[in-house]
């Protein structure tokens, strides 16, 4: 499938304003993506379409669970926001037919991050949260980062959605907190 042709799609099953966040993210996904010197292509789809799934009503979105036999774990079924991740990771193999497993991972892991997020998906995952519809002081912090070290971005980002859940009392992803070790091991922050 071409650009065209997957944002025809997208207009098809995505409200407007989820679709100008989708459109938004694509393109500072791409501003990035040229810095780093990576696959545009790639990562322009990865951003358009990592909420494919997120406008289905609830009982939908369990029925494509069922169909794509996605297995939540007792986490997993305790935060329904992060449902149309994985939803949206086996739409872009059935519906987008994409084949390459780093854009089907960086959809997958937008939600959560995971340590099996490659730069593309760490892309998307910054991309989402700072794209210029997130107005907040400290978000714009962040965009100067992003060029600086990406992985000290994506590491404020997990901090501030940590700080978030924990505020919320709300239950947290292992796969987050994966990802928050993987970077601060490997990088020594
Ligand atoms: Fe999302
Ligand atoms: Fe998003």
């Amino acid at each position: 499938m071409d650009l065209e042709e997957i944002k025809d799609k997208l207009k098809d099953i995505m409200e407007k304003n989820r679709y100008e966040h989708a459109c938004r993210v694509s393109s500072v996904a791409e501003q990035i993506a040229e810095y780093y010197n990576l696959p545009i292509k790639s990562v322009k789809i990865s951003g358009l379409i990592h909420d494919c799934a997120k406008d289905y009503s609830d009982s939908h979105m369990k029925s494509l669970i069922k169909k794509y036999n996605i297995r939540l774990n007792e986490v997993e079924r305790h935060i329904p926001k992060i449902w149309h991740a994985y939803v949206g990771a086996e739409m872009a193999k059935e519906v987008f037919q994409i084949e390459d497993q780093e854009i089907v991972d960086a959809v997958k892991y937008h939600s959560t991050a995971s340590v099996k997020l490659g730069l593309i998906g760490k892309i998307v995952y910054i991309a989402d949260k700072i794209e210029p519809d997130r107005n907040l002081t400290k978000i714009k912090k962040l965009w100067p980062l992003v060029y600086k070290d990406i992985d000290l971005a994506m590491l404020e980002l997990l901090d501030q959605e940590l700080e978030y859940l924990i505020s919320k009392r709300l239950v947290v992803h292992p796969d987050t907190i994966g990802a928050r070790n993987k970077i601060i091991i490997e990088k020594g922050y």
